[in-house]
C-alpha cells in the first residue's frame, strides 16, 4: 500500500507521515527530501536558480518514481497535485489524503515555521493570510479529489488509521 499525503504548506504532511508511517509499520518518504537529495540542492535554491515551471517538472517525474515503492506514507509538497497529472496519477496509484486545515491556521504556522518555503518568503506579513486564502481557493479543486479527507488543525491520529483501514 502506497499512501499520499496532501495538502498546503504548513498543513503538517511531514509530521503526520511519520506517526501514521509508525503506526503501520510503514516506511516514511517526503517528497522534498527526495527532491533535494536526488538534485543535490535545496528547494529555495532551485526556485532561485531555475524557475517553478522546472521544479514542477523535475517534481512530477520524482513523484511517478515512487510507484516502486510498497508499503510507505509518501509527504508531497502543497503544490505537488496541482500540476501536470499529478493528482490523477496518485489517485491511481496509492490511497490520497488530504491534510485539510484554514487558511488562518496556516499563515500563523507559516509565519512561526523556519523552514524556507520559496512561494511565501518573500510575503509581508499583512500580506500573508490574504494570499494563502486566495491560493488555497485556486488549489482547492486538486486536494478536494483527495480520497479522505481529514481535518488537520489537530489531528486524530486514531481516526485517520481507522480511515486508512478501510482501504487496506
Ligand atoms: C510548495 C510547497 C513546498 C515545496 C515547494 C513548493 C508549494 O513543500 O514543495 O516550496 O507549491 O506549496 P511543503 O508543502 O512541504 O512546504
Amino acid at each position: 500500500m502506497r499512501i499520499y499525503l496532501i495538502g498546503y504548506m504548513g498543513s503538517g504532511k511531514s509530521t503526520v507521515s511519520g506517526r501514521l508511517a509508525a503506526q503501520l509499520g510503514f516506511q516514511r518518504l517526503d517528497l522534498d527530501e527526495l527532491f533535494e537529495e536526488h538534485y543535490k540542492i535545496p528547494i529555495h535554491r532551485f526556485f532561485e536558480k531555475y524557475d517553478q515551471t522546472v521544479f514542477r517538472t523535475f517534481e512530477s517525474r520524482l513523484l511517478k518514481e515512487t510507484e516502486s515503492f510498497d508499503n510507505v506514507v509518501i509527504s508531497t509538497g502543497g503544490g505537488t497535485p496541482c500540476f501536470y497529472d499529478n493528482m490523477f496519477w496518485m489517485n491511481q496509484h496509492g490511497l490520497t489524503v488530504y491534510l485539510k486545515i484554514s487558511a488562518g491556521a496556516i499563515a500563523s504556522r507559516l509565519s512561526q515555521s523556519k523552514k524556507k518555503r520559496p512561494l511565501v518568503s518573500q510575503k509581508k506579513p499583512d500580506e500573508l493570510l490574504g494570499f494563502v486564502r486566495e491560493h488555497l481557493r485556486q488549489r482547492n479543486i486538486y486536494y478536494s479529489q483527495a480520497r479522505i479527507t481529514i481535518q488537520a488543525e489537530s489531528i486524530d491520529l486514531n481516526e485517520l488509521l481507522r480511515l486508512v483501514r478501510q482501504y487496506q
